[in-house]
């Protein structure tokens, strides 16, 4: 930005409209607030102003504001009410515009496809036009419920609803994105002489355009990128987007060196990363804050959510894993769970039907197959044998912790009734319930004893005699 900034009032403001019901979506969930690849919709536009340099973000909410107003709570916004919800020209006026200077970019909250950088595409050619309003457009194929773009003679006119367009009009594919930026003192002019004279009965925004055309005022429709025209008003566009940002993010991944079995079947979210040489087979959903590094195969049906995973990690099919950490050459899975908190280190193995919360698993420790360990604390060169539990959670409702040194060998089928604490090199054996400490180098057996009595014969009772 090259203008100089008055500290108290920004030059740039963006409103955003965001207090329609949604009605088209047929769901009980503010139209908003539905994720598109994960995130709602309205957090996606407000961090598209904020990338694009915008600090006064304005939000007009109304439809279920209060539960809108707590998603964007910790983004710096501010949001207005729009009491009744009478159109896009009074949710305008809803936000206070009295208090704006400057250049204003108004965006329907609908939009989640739109970038940072289509909003400094939109302030740029306003300035190069020295416009006074610039709408964006877009060439659509079919161009259904949106506003069409009237041009005469290549000059813009006015934008028409589809719902007061003749049959002519209707055949226009320029439609409006939606997207505007206007100066704050022909925003105050106009606004309050829209009126609400159509099939409607709203006050119409793009009402604003034929009036600053009668008016004489610098007007333009400038042709924008085709998903500026995205928005969504049905679960099928919804879809849609969604589909659209996971094949955006696909694509950004197989740009940097990952390798795809099938880049359409992949979910991978934006905030997601992956080192280049990685292997994500279809049906795999990555999501949240996920860090995965070089050369990890990540196989099917697999649901990473906020993990940090080192490089040369396997991730087998079907495995579930929530705010962890895998650290290098260790393997996960098939069919494991890892629960928060839980912290596999370098070359460790957790195998099929293995379920982990809290617990830090040392180094090259493997726990194969069919287990439960929670609250834990497992050292290096662990074996726990199949079917090993920590029965973490006592009869008072609070959990306690085991603690397991290095080189123990837990033999199968083994219970630890937490709190308790294995030394070093100790061995369990096989089918023990282990209730207290075992010290260093221990071998402790903790199970009833064999009893064998040979050639043992079942009696039976004699058969009643036949009368
Ligand atoms: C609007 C435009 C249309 C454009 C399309 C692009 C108008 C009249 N029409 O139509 O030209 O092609 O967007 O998607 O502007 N909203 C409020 N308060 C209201 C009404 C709406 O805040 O009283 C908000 C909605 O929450 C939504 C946005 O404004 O985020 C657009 O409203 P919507 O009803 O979806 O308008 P469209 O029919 O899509
Ligand atoms: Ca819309």
């Amino acid at each position: 930005m090259t203008e100089k900034q008055t500290p108290e009032i920004p030059r740039r403001t963006a409103i955003i409209l965001a207090a329609g019901k949604g009605t088209r979506m047929k769901s009980p969930l503010p139209k908003v607030l539905h994720p598109v690849a994960g995130r709602p919709m309205i957090e996606r536009i407000i961090t598209a102003c904020k990338n694009a340099g915008v600090t006064d973000i304005r939000l007009v909410v109304g439809h279920g504001q209060n539960l809108v107003k707590t998603i964007v709570q910790t983004m710096n916004v501010q949001c207005f009410v729009q009491v009744e919800q009478l159109g896009t020209a009074n949710a305008v006026k809803s936000a206070d515009i009295e208090t704006i200077e400057g250049d204003v970019i108004i965006l329907n909250g609908d939009h989640p496809l739109i970038m940072a950088e289509d909003i400094s595409f939109a302030f740029k050619s306003f300035g190069e036009g020295r416009l006074d309003l610039a709408v964006i457009s877009a060439n659509v194929k079919n161009p259904g419920e949106m506003g069409r773009i009237v041009r005469h003679k290549g000059e813009l006119m006015a934008i028409v609803e589809a719902k007061d367009a003749s049959a002519e009009t209707l055949k226009i594919k320029e439609i409006n994105t939606g997207m505007y930026v206007v100066k704050a003192d022909t925003l105050k002019e106009f606004l309050p002489q829209i009126k609400n004279h159509n099939a409607k009965k709203e006050f119409y925004l793009t009402d604003l355009v034929s009036l600053a055309v009668e008016n004489k005022y610098q007007v333009q429709a400038i042709l924008g990128s085709k998903r500026m025209s995205s928005g969504v008003n049905s679960q099928l566009e919804l879809a849609k987007a969604t589909q659209i940002l996971y094949r955006r993010k696909a694509k950004e991944l197989l740009d940097a060196g990952v390798m795809m079995i099938d880049p359409l079947r992949t979910y991978i979210e934006d905030s997601v990363t992956i080192g280049p040489g990685s292997v994500v087979y279809p049906n795999v959903f990555l999501r949240g804050q996920t860090q995965v590094g070089s050369f990890c195969v990540l196989e099917s049906n697999v649901f990473i959510s906020d993990c940090l995973i080192a490089d040369s990690v396997q991730v087998k099919a079907g495995s579930y894993l929530e705010r962890s950490q895998i650290d290098s050459k260790a393997s996960v899975g098939p069919y494991a769970r890892l629960r928060p908190e839980t912290h596999i280190q370098e070359e460790a193995h957790i195998g099929n039907f293995v379920e982990l919360k809290k617990v830090k698993f040392g180094k090259k420790s493997k726990a194969g197959h069919l287990t439960y360990l929670g609250d834990a604390d497992i050292g290096e060169d662990v074996n726990i044998g199949c079917g090993t539990i920590t029965c973490n959670y006592a009869v008072d409702k609070k959990k306690y912790k085991t603690v397991i040194g290095d080189r123990v060998f837990v033999g199968s089928d083994s219970q630890f009734v937490a709190p308790v604490v294995v030394g070093n090199d100790a061995i369990i054996a096989s089918g023990s319930t282990i209730t207290k400490d075992v010290p260093e180098k221990a071998l402790a057996v903790a199970r009833g004893r064999q009893t064998t009595i040979e050639n043992y014969k079942v009696k039976t009772e004699p058969e009643p005699e036949a009368e």
